[in-house]
C-alpha cells in the first residue's frame, strides 16, 4: 500500500467522521441519496435534508413513487435543483428497470441520470466496496497539492491527470475508510482557504507545503467575467395573495414555483392593467438584485404590483395564492427571499384608511435603493 493511502487510513481511523447519518450502511439508496446532495453542498447543510428525506422516502421504491412536485418541495432549499430532478428519474429508473437494485458496478453507476464518475465511485466503494477512485472538488486540491499538480483543474488534461493519480493510488483494501478520508481531509483540514496544515497526516509529503505553494495550488479558475442576463419578474399580490407560476420542468429552476417573468414590452402599468383587465393601484420597482448561477448572472427587477381587489385576469399559467402556502412551494432562494420581504413589509405596513377613490389612482414611487433582496 502506498505512503498515501496508509497515512490517510490511519487518520481516517484515528480522526475521521464517524457518525454521518448515511455512514455505517451499505444500503446503495441511502448511500447514493446522500452522495447526489453532497454535490455541492457541505455536509452540515445536508443532514436535516438528508434525514427528511429518507424518513419520507425510505427506499428507491418509493421515492419512484413520489410525485416531481413532492420531490422539489422536499430539496427546496438544497439549490442546484436538477439534482432532484435527476434524483427523481434515477429512482424511477432503478425501480423500474433494474428490479430496484442498484446497479453494483462504475458502468452501471454512471449510467444513472445525475451520476458523474466521482459520485459513482463512491458509490460503489461505500455500498459495494469496489476500488473504484473519487474525485470531487475537495479531492482534486488535496491531490493538487499533495502532488504538486499544476494548472486549473476544470482543464481537461488537469483533470485526466488528477483522474489518474486517483486512480493510480487506491489502496488495495479498507477502500470505504480511505474513500472517507479523502473526503473528510478535503473537506476539514486541506481547505481552501487556511488549511490546517499543522494537523495533516500528509505533511512530510505533500509538495505544496515543502515548496511553500499551499495557498497558489490547485490554480484557480482562468478569470472570465461570466455573462449577465436580465430578467424583469412581476410580484403581484393582492392582500394576503401573491400570483405564481410554475416554471416548465426543463430549463431553469425546472419545476419550481417563481414569479412570472414579463416581458420587455409588458414593464409598465399600462401593460400590466391589460394583462389582469385591472390597473394596479401601486406599482413600484423594487432594488433589483443579482443571483449567481456556474454559467452566467442574472439581474432581477422586481417589479410590484399591488391590487386593492382580486383582478379579473391574470397572466396564462399563473396562480393566486396566500403567502403561506407560496411558501411551503418548492421554489429558488431568491423568491423565497422576495415572498418573505413581501411578507414582513406588509406586516408591518399600517392598515389603509380609506381614501377616496380619486386617490387611489396608479401611483410610482421612486426606483428604491435599498440593499438587493
Ligand atoms: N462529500 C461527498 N460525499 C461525502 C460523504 N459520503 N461524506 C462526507 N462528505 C462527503
Amino acid at each position: 500500500m502506498s505512503r498515501f493511502s496508509r497515512s490517510l487510513i490511519a487518520w481516517q481511523r484515528r480522526a475521521g467522521r464517524r457518525d454521518l447519518p448515511w455512514q455505517g450502511t451499505r444500503d446503495a439508496y441511502r448511500i447514493w441519496l446522500s452522495e447526489i446532495m453532497l454535490q455541492q453542498t457541505q455536509v452540515a447543510t445536508v443532514v436535516p435534508y438528508y434525514e427528511r428525506f429518507v424518513a419520507r422516502y425510505p427506499d428507491v421504491e418509493s421515492l419512484a413513487r413520489a410525485s416531481q412536485d413532492d420531490v422539489l418541495r422536499l430539496w427546496s432549499g438544497l439549490g442546484y435543483y436538477a439534482r432532484a430532478r435527476n434524483l427523481h428519474r434515477a429512482a424511477r429508473v432503478v425501480a423500474r428497470d433494474c428490479g430496484g437494485r442498484f446497479p453494483d458496478t462504475l458502468e452501471g453507476l454512471v449510467q444513472l441520470p445525475g451520476v458523474g464518475r466521482s459520485t459513482a465511485g463512491a458509490i460503489a466503494a461505500f455500498a459495494f466496496g469496489r476500488r473504484a477512485p473519487i474525485l470531487d472538488g475537495n479531492v482534486k486540491r488535496l491531490l493538487a497539492r499533495c502532488f504538486g499538480v499544476e494548472g486549473y483543474p476544470g482543464q481537461a488534461q488537469v483533470a485526466a491527470r488528477l483522474w489518474a493519480l486517483a486512480e493510480s493510488l487506491l489502496p488495495r483494501r479498507a477502500i470505504e475508510t480511505y474513500t472517507q478520508a479523502l473526503m473528510d481531509l478535503g473537506a476539514t483540514v486541506c481547505t481552501r482557504a487556511r488549511p490546517e496544515c499543522a494537523r495533516c497526516p500528509l505533511d512530510a509529503q505533500c509538495v505544496a507545503l515543502r515548496d511553500a505553494r499551499v495557498p497558489s495550488l490547485p490554480a484557480p479558475r482562468p478569470r472570465k467575467r461570466l455573462p449577465l442576463r436580465s430578467e424583469t419578474w412581476l410580484v403581484a399580490s393582492q392582500g394576503r395573495r401573491v400570483l405564481l407560476e410554475r416554471r416548465p420542468a426543463e430549463g431553469l429552476w425546472g419545476g419550481l414555483w417563481a414569479f412570472p417573468r414579463l416581458a420587455a414590452d409588458g414593464r409598465t402599468a399600462a401593460a400590466v392593467g391589460r394583462t389582469f383587465g385591472k390597473k394596479p393601484s401601486q406599482w413600484v420597482r423594487a432594488a433589483p438584485f443579482e443571483h449567481g448561477f456556474t454559467h452566467f448572472r442574472l439581474r432581477v427587477q422586481p417589479l410590484e404590483c399591488d391590487f386593492a381587489v382580486l383582478p379579473a385576469g391574470r397572466p396564462a399559467g399563473t396562480r393566486w395564492m396566500s403567502f403561506a402556502q407560496a411558501l411551503r412551494t418548492a421554489q429558488p432562494a431568491p423568491v423565497t427571499r422576495l415572498l418573505r420581504r413581501l411578507l414582513s413589509a406588509r406586516s408591518a405596513r399600517p392598515a389603509r384608511p380609506a381614501r377616496p377613490r380619486a386617490a387611489r389612482a396608479v401611483r410610482r414611487r421612486r426606483p428604491s435603493r435599498a440593499a438587493p433582496a
